[in-house]
């Protein structure tokens, strides 16, 4: 840490905490620590930090005072926590090698065989995959909810596991759900779950798509807050990474997990990282504002059916949840009329917009979930979830509004 650094909002911290350049040679950038491995002083030292890794002291495995190895600790990881933990408002963070490695390594810390997971719907994709297949796999139930839910009705839901003997340790949201869009009231399922008591679950949020400029679950009631650092975090499409983030003693589980399950970030990824949060907050707001002109473009659109945004989502979406956001981010989808067809045509035609999976990237994405991110849910579901053969989402990147504005006009109007 910067020895004279005062106390600082996250957008401060993120360009100068937990880094004091005075140990690298006045650097004024954290250098990349590319090594595996870590000399050491005197082997008495070494069995010491050995001892906490292991927690061989009748303490839990904590995280040990010196830099042994890279798959348990490494300073690059190291600064990127403790900058993101401020962002995020939580006591610590575990990075990780993929958003999907977070959200393994996370509940594999908290579950055992025979537990619950109830988990919202929609999810993205792979997190779908975990939870129908994976994790049933290893003995550990699954069961699903609308992401509209109410704090009542999951009370109610955990109520009927416990009478079916089922112990639910762990309600996860994504919020707002991939790629719908509609947000989950995390503080009323916050408050109904904390009100069981001493054995209730651990409520998990994946933030990845608001991010908390915009979205701050900690501060509602989760336990732990997941994300893909892939998308706007990372924000060039130029890595793979991942994060958890919690109080002190659930991450030092989750880090514990991570160690042998070698489920946590390389080097490299954290220093390219470091750069990344440096201009966080300026890329997501940007971000927003020309996803605001592409949604207004759309909404009037006439081949356009309707247009899915954090704020904008209707129907069941309540005012409660809208409230807990400050802002929608960049994330949109949209449905054209006419279907799979359409909507491929669309895709086909755009030229600035690149035909990818995806999101939160400086350049805009656009992808057709149905048959591609979220390929893997069965049709009943898509179309219970609303995933429509007409629908295409759009990640809003940082071009010039006008031009992507354009860009869509050109592809859309081949369907008139
Ligand atoms: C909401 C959400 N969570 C998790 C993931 C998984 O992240 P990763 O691809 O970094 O493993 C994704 C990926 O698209 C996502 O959209």
């Amino acid at each position: 840490m910067s020895k004279d650094l005062p106390a600082v909002s996250p957008e401060t911290f993120s360009l100068h905490g937990g880094y004091d350049p005075a140990r690298s040679e006045g650097a004024v950038k954290p250098p990349l620590f590319a090594t595996s491995t870590f000399a050491v002083k005197t082997a008495v030292e070494l069995a010491g930090w050995f001892r906490q890794a292991y927690g061989l002291d009748g303490k839990p495995p904590s995280a040990p005072d010196g830099l042994i190895y890279s798959r348990l600790v490494n300073p690059d990881l190291q600064i990127f926590e403790e900058r993101w933990s401020v962002y995020e408002g939580a006591e610590q963070s575990a990075l990780c090698a993929s958003g999907m490695a977070a959200i393994v390594t996370a509940l594999l810390t908290l579950c055992r065989p025979g537990d619950t997971v109830l988990y919202s719907v929609p999810v993205y994709g792979g997190t779908d995959y975990f939870m129908e297949h994976l994790l049933p796999a290893f003995n550990i139930h699954t069961q699903s909810f609308p992401v509209t839910a109410s704090g009542e009705d999951v009370t109610a839901l955990i109520a009927q596991c416990q009478h079916d003997d089922q112990k639910v340790k762990v309600v996860y949201l994504e919020s707002p759900a991939n790629p719908t869009l509609s947000l989950a009231d995390v503080g009323g399922i916050a408050r109904a779950v904390h009100a069981l008591g001493a054995l209730r679950p651990m409520l998990v949020v994946d933030n990845t798509v608001l991010g908390p400029v915009f979205y701050r679950p900690m501060e509602l009631g989760a336990d732990l807050v997941v994300h893909s650092a892939t998308k706007s975090i990372g924000g060039h499409s130029d890595l793979i990474a991942g994060i958890v983030c919690g109080s002190s003693e659930l991450i030092a589980g989750v880090k514990a997990t991570r160690t042998i399950f070698g489920t946590m970030a390389d080097p490299h990824t954290a220093w390219l990282l470091l750069r990344s949060l440096e201009t966080y907050k300026v890329r997501v707001e940007a971000a927003e504002k020309k996803a605001e002109k592409v949604v207004a473009f759309l909404r009037v659109h006439p081949t356009v059916e309707e247009v899915f945004f954090p704020d904008t989502c209707g129907g069941e979406q309540s005012a409660c949840a809208r409230s807990q956001c400050s802002g929608h981010g960049s994330l949109l989808s949209f449905t054209v009329r006419g279907g799979r067809e359409a909507a491929y045509c669309v895709l086909d035609h755009l030229r600035v917009t690149r035909l990818a999976v995806s999101l939160g990237s400086t350049e805009s994405l656009a992808e057709h979930p149905r048959t591609h991110t979220h390929s893997d849910i069965t049709p009943a579901d898509l179309d219970r979830f609303g995933i429509t053969e007409g629908m295409i989402r759009l990640s809003v990147g940082l071009e010039d509004a006008d031009d992507i504005i354009a860009d869509l006009a050109q592809a859309l109007n081949e369907l008139l």
